[in-house]
């Protein structure tokens, strides 16, 4: 089967004059590497694409490929994460991962938290500032954990990200709103354990891969899985499986989760649980980190005895069944793509 990638590469927008840290959600080249040796090893004929303005020459120059295997972030605007699934779409190309609309509720984090709450899934209230002056809306009890409404890589959450007061917040949201050009969500700071839920399949397939605690360790900025938490993991974070009640609850949350949201083949539901020890529901990634050591998915994975090679095989075969392709002759599927060009 001919499969392309599409991505966003950092060393592709280098030289652009983008800050490092606008490009810290785009994948290293080092990842693609990877992730494109490890499709080839699952017998798909790999065909690299790039990021959407490369997606969009090669389909007017006539490129077809069986499915896409997209894991492209995007630059610009709310909808970014959508424009590759969407351009696919319109070409009638199948692809891994969510859909358009998934991609975009889930990137804003008050829209995915609305629409999760409307389904009864556990997550702390919250308000949405644009101006410092606007902290009096703030309608529940301080300490609070304020970040950036549409950002993801632990940007914009740092230790200053608690505030324990509203003339902290209110220090937190001149610096966040100045710098990310955008919304800040605020939720009652959640002192509990945190866990990061591995998903594969799409609804009732849908499973818990595995549920893995993050604990910081003594150096790590504390309190926050931060950006430079996130960028030092190996020495700053402790992860592992958890199996206890409380894990049970965050697996059985975040699929609830996932599933309300309508994510596709596979992705990662961030929580943090209460001072009661309940899980709350932070964010879902339908396009997940796939760094085969740095990233949570593979990290995860691999903690519960899934090996990269196999992650990446269980979500290629996640999507072939959901588009039918796993039955379809592939000629078929060619000629057909033919006849609709
Ligand atoms: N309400 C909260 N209370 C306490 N800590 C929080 C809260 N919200 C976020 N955090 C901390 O900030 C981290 C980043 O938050 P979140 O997962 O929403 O952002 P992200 O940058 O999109 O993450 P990702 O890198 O997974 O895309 C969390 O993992 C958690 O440690
Ligand atoms: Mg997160």
């Amino acid at each position: 089967m001919r499969v392309g990638l599409t991505y966003d590469m950092r060393d592709d927008y280098r030289g652009t004059g983008l800050p490092e840290e606008a490009l810290a959600e785009f994948d290293s080249a080092e990842t693609i590497a990877e992730l494109e040796t490890t499709l080839r090893r699952l017998g798909l004929d790999v065909d690299r694409i790039g990021h959407v303005r490369h997606l969009a020459q090669r389909l007017v120059a006539g490129d077809r490929w069986d499915f896409v295997f997209n894991i492209a972030e995007g630059l610009k605007g709310r909808a970014r994460e959508a424009q590759v699934p969407a351009l696919l779409e319109a070409y009638d190309i199948p692809y891994v991962f969510s859909d358009p609309l998934v991609m975009s509720v889930t990137l804003d984090k008050a829209v995915a938290k609305r629409l999760v709450r409307d389904h009864g899934v556990p997550t702390a209230p919250f308000v949405v500032l644009e101006s410092a002056a606007e902290v009096a809306a703030v309608d529940f009890p301080y300490p609070v954990f304020a970040k950036p409404v549409a950002e993801g890589t632990g940007k914009g959450c740092t230790a200053a990200s608690r505030c324990a007061s509203p003339a902290e917040l209110r220090r937190t949201l001149r610096r966040l709103l100045a710098r990310y050009d955008q919304p800040v969500i605020v939720e009652p700071f959640l002192p509990g354990r945190e866990f990061t839920v591995g998903i594969v399949g799409t609804g009732a397939e849908a499973k818990v891969l595995a549920v893995m605690e993050i604990a910081l360790r003594p150096g790590a900025e504390a309190g926050v899985y931060s950006y430079e938490n996130k960028e030092q993991c190996e020495s700053r974070v402790a992860y592992g499986l958890a199996q206890d009640g409380e894990a049970r609850q965050a697996g059985e949350t975040a699929l609830a989760a996932y599933r309300a949201l309508g994510c596709r083949d596979a992705g990662r539901v961030d929580l943090r649980s209460d001072a009661a020890g309940v899980p709350q529901f932070l964010e879902v990634n339908p396009v997940a980190g796939l760094h085969p050591t740095h990233s949570d998915l593979p990290i995860l994975a691999g903690l519960a005895g899934i090996n990269y090679d196999q992650l990446l095989g269980r979500i290629v075969a996640a999507c072939l069944a959901r588009t039918g392709l796993d039955q379809a002759p592939v000629v078929t599927r060619r000629a057909a793509a033919g006849r609709a060009a």
